[in-house]
């Protein structure tokens, strides 16, 4: 057991040691790990740290905007915020492997954050939100999806050609450390405990070739399953929870005429490692409630399906 405020009273004094008065990167992405490092390095070093947040249009609905109200409204750091959607979407046309697209994403997201660090060019330090199991795991990673997290996670090789010396506030600790430091330095409880979230993000919810008007269907339904998951409480009894985009479309009905539309997956697990997963067994009337509000709220998707299959043999994510 750990006393809170001791360790971030530490925390805070040896980064301070370590900076000294230079300044320091950060990419923020959204997720835990470099949500929880950006807050525990502004609280010590305050405006010697920019956080650069790279939008690959790829996120989740209002992520964007959230990312930007935490950081740079509520606990007043530096951030960059950069839009690079329309990049993103223009390398990602007409590619549908699904390797393919994650390199494309990793690769873009590098050249883009590197744009940015330039621009920066007092910083001495690049900071990650690397956290202990990153650090065992380093050593190998056991498949090639693995590989391909790691390599986009943690922006590889990003330090030696910037010139950046790194700094890993959080390489200590365990996930369940992190969260309660994030949760102690102010960060809301619903941001610290999120569901992970890849790094290519919607890119690999949306099968196939990644289409602007598809990543704005997927982000509506996902919300509503989001929601209803929160509402019925049970968002906490699952570990991931999304909607997948099927580019492909079926026959409806809607008042008297009918449709042609898209197919949207659920897709809810429940697992302790990531590595085997089961599906959750959803209540059928939360199922139902999620349909309905889909097919009527977003105009586009007219048919709903849930994914009963269990990692192995399928995995989580489509993709
Ligand atoms: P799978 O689909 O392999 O997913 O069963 C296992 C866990 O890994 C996440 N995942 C990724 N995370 N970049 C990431 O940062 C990726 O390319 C990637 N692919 C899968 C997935 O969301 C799940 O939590």
């Amino acid at each position: 057991d750990w006393n809170m405020p001791d360790y971030i009273a530490e925390a805070v004094q040896k980064i301070r040691e370590q900076v000294g008065d230079e300044e320091v990167i950060l990419g923020l992405s959204g997720g835990v790990d470099s949500s929880v490092a950006a807050a525990l390095i502004h609280r010590a070093i305050g405006d010697q740290l920019t956080c650069v947040f790279v939008d690959h249009g790829l996120l989740r609905l209002n992520e964007g905007k959230m990312v930007m109200e935490m950081f740079a409204g509520r606990l007043h750091a530096k951030v960059v915020h950069v839009d690079a959607s329309a990049q993103f979407m223009g390398h990602l046309k007409g590619v549908t492997d699904p390797e393919q697209k994650r390199k494309i994403i990793g690769r873009e997201f590098v050249e883009v954050f590197q744009a940015e660090a330039r621009k920066l060019p007092n910083a001495k330090w690049l900071a990650q939100g690397t956290i202990y199991p990153d650090v065992i795991e380093s050593g190998g990673a056991k498949n090639k999806k693995a590989q391909t997290i790691k390599s986009h996670h943690n922006v590889g090789g990003l330090p030696e050609t910037l010139g950046l010396k790194l700094l890993e506030p959080l390489r200590d600790l365990f996930k369940d450390e992190v969260r309660e430091l994030g949760v102690a330095l102010g960060l809301p409880h619903d941001m610290v405990y999120r569901h992970p979230f890849p790094g290519p993000g919607l890119g690999v919810r949306i099968l196939g070739e990644v289409r602007q008007d598809f990543a704005d269907l997927l982000r509506r339904a996902d919300a509503i399953f989001i929601d209803e998951l929160r509402a019925a409480d049970w968002y906490d009894k699952t570990s991931q929870a999304f909607a997948v985009f099927l580019p492909v479309k079926s026959v409806g009905v809607m008042g008297d005429g009918r449709t042609y539309e898209y197919v949207v997956a659920l897709r809810a697990v429940q697992t302790q490692d990531f590595m085997t997963a089961h599906w959750a067994e959803l209540p059928h009337s939360l199922l139902g409630k999620v349909s309905n509000r889909i097919i009527n709220e977003v105009r586009g998707i007219n048919r709903v399906v849930y994914d009963i299959s269990g990692k192995p043999p399928a995995t989580i994510e489509w993709e």
